[in-house]
């Protein structure tokens, strides 16, 4: 092993390099301007399995394509299935950015742009990690199955009919994914778990077009106000959900979890100084992890409505929108919360206005058991790359093909994240821990080690 982890070390100005080619391209899948873009992201991951040994192929999707790559070197040897994403998430606001979210700048140990941390820089990991091994070894010490996609960030709308009709293909004994957040930069861990999503939008369309406000306001209804009446309906003051039913299938905390969760070094002080609040909110009755990970909450994610721009402006706007997601625990079902969620909020609609709610995406809640092989595998291998011994933690995120991969292949899923909370993914100024991503390349090579030792269950 020792070579290889040379290797890689010598290597690092290589890899760096490489990234950041690979960071350069604009991939944003929700913008249909960035065709064009995915597909060349699509082409850079295929060059990279073709270069770690895989034999590869872009499949195109009514959407973005996906990539598939498969080494089997050995039909007695274990199989890990690695996902990743090549998609990004759209960089507005631009002007927060200090550097430009695709040309990646290295400040502080950190590389920042637009998917070094989410998820660009983490399943490249794998891609160093398998070549390595491949360049020294000459052979892997297990079978790897790559699966990057690029429709992570909008619910992975294609990639669950792929999975469909290539159980055969896709067989493996676990599959692995990098990205999730640590625990802390001081403390690396290994998820076991992810909540699952719902998400709507709310319209409420009122006149056919703005109204001066004091020649209409009173007997023509203000679609901004109902709509802020339905969202304060959504949840009471211990932020308590209000949609009948919502909680009903959620499976309550064992107290070993609990244990578990408060033996982790949460410092609420520093917590609420980094983010910048004062007072935490949440669910009563629970802590800031049980929160995070196993209980399901109700986010408003954007509103819109009437005049916002400088000064005042009387006006009585003709419609009003929200984006409004919830977060899902097991055994919490995408499609159940969201007819439960429609139904509510019909009812709180006064006849005085229209109200839609329309469905965006979803995904299932996943939780794993610790005693897997290729779990203690990864935390022998992060233990060894990081240089501590990982706790196990589970995530607020949700990743939705990870429910897929276990009910419709069996099998369970390491997320063996190297990310930070604080890297700002989804945000301006997203950036990857340098030290992290090396650590990580090697964290992935000995994962392969110590896995591929194992003999097939
Ligand atoms: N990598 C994230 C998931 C994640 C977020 C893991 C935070 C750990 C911590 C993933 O790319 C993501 O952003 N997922 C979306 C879901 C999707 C349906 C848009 C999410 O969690 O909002
Ligand atoms: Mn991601
Ligand atoms: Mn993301």
């Amino acid at each position: 092993m020792k070579d290889i982890i040379d290797h890689i070390e010598s290597r690092r100005d290589e890899y760096l390099e490489e990234l950041q080619t690979f960071l350069r391209i604009p991939s944003i899948s929700t913008d249909s301007s960035h065709r064009q873009d995915m597909q060349r992201a699509a082409e850079y991951v295929k060059e990279q399995l073709d270069r770690s040994g895989m034999t590869a192929e872009i499949v195109p999707t009514d959407g973005h394509p996906i990539v598939y790559g498969e080494r089997v070197e050995h039909e007695d040897r274990p199989t890990v299935l690695i996902y990743g994403h090549y998609d990004v998430q759209p960089v507005d606001p631009i002007d927060l950015w200090e550097t430009s979210p695709f040309e990646p700048a290295i400040r502080n140990d950190c590389l920042f742009a637009r998917g070094s941390a989410d998820d660009k820089g983490q399943v490249f990991i794998h891609f160093k990690s398998t070549q390595a091994f491949l360049q020294l070894a000459g052979e892997l010490p297990l079978n790897i199955k790559f699966l990057v996609e690029g429709e992570e960030e909008i619910g992975s709308p294609n990639l669950q009919p792929f999975v469909d009709r290539n159980l055969e293909r896709l067989a493996a004994d676990s599959v692995m994914i990098s990205d999730t957040t640590m625990f802390s930069k001081e403390t690396p861990s290994i998820a076991y778990g992810l909540r699952g999503l719902s998400y709507l939008q709310i319209d409420v369309r009122g006149p056919a077009q703005d109204l001066h406000s004091g020649s209409f306001g009173g007997p023509v209804a203000n679609p901004a106000f109902v709509l802020s009446q339905i969202l304060a309906s959504l949840k009471d003051e211990n932020d308590r959900v209000l949609v009948p039913g919502f909680y009903d299938r959620v499976q309550e905390l064992s107290s070993e979890e609990k244990e578990a969760f408060a033996s982790l070094p949460f410092d609420e002080e520093a917590y609420l100084a980094d983010l910048g609040v004062q007072k935490l909110a949440g669910e009563r009755g629970y802590t800031p992890l049980e929160q995070l990970w196993a209980r399901p909450t109700l986010e408003v994610n954007g509103l819109l409505s009437g005049f916002t721009g400088e000064g005042a402006k009387t006006v009585l706007p003709s419609k009003a929108m929200a984006k409004v997601s919830m977060r899902l625990v097991p055994d919490q079902d995408p499609e159940e919360i969201e007819e439960l969620f429609e139904s509510y909020v019909m009812a709180q609609a006064p006849a005085t206005v229209s109200v839609k709610v329309t469905t965006m995406y979803g995904g299932k809640p996943w939780v794993a058991s610790l005693d897997h092989p290729a779990l203690k595998a990864a935390a022998n291998a992060v233990e060894a790359g990081f240089g501590k011994r990982p706790v196990f933690q589970r995530e607020g995120g949700s990743i939705p093909i990870v429910a897929t991969f276990q009910e419709i292949l069996g099998i369970p899923t390491v997320l063996m994240g190297i990310g930070l909370p604080d890297e700002n993914a989804h945000a301006p100024n997203e950036n990857l821990y340098l030290p992290h991503f090396f650590n990580g390349i090697k964290a992935s090579a000995y994962f392969m080690a110590e896995y591929g030792r194992g003999v097939k269950s």
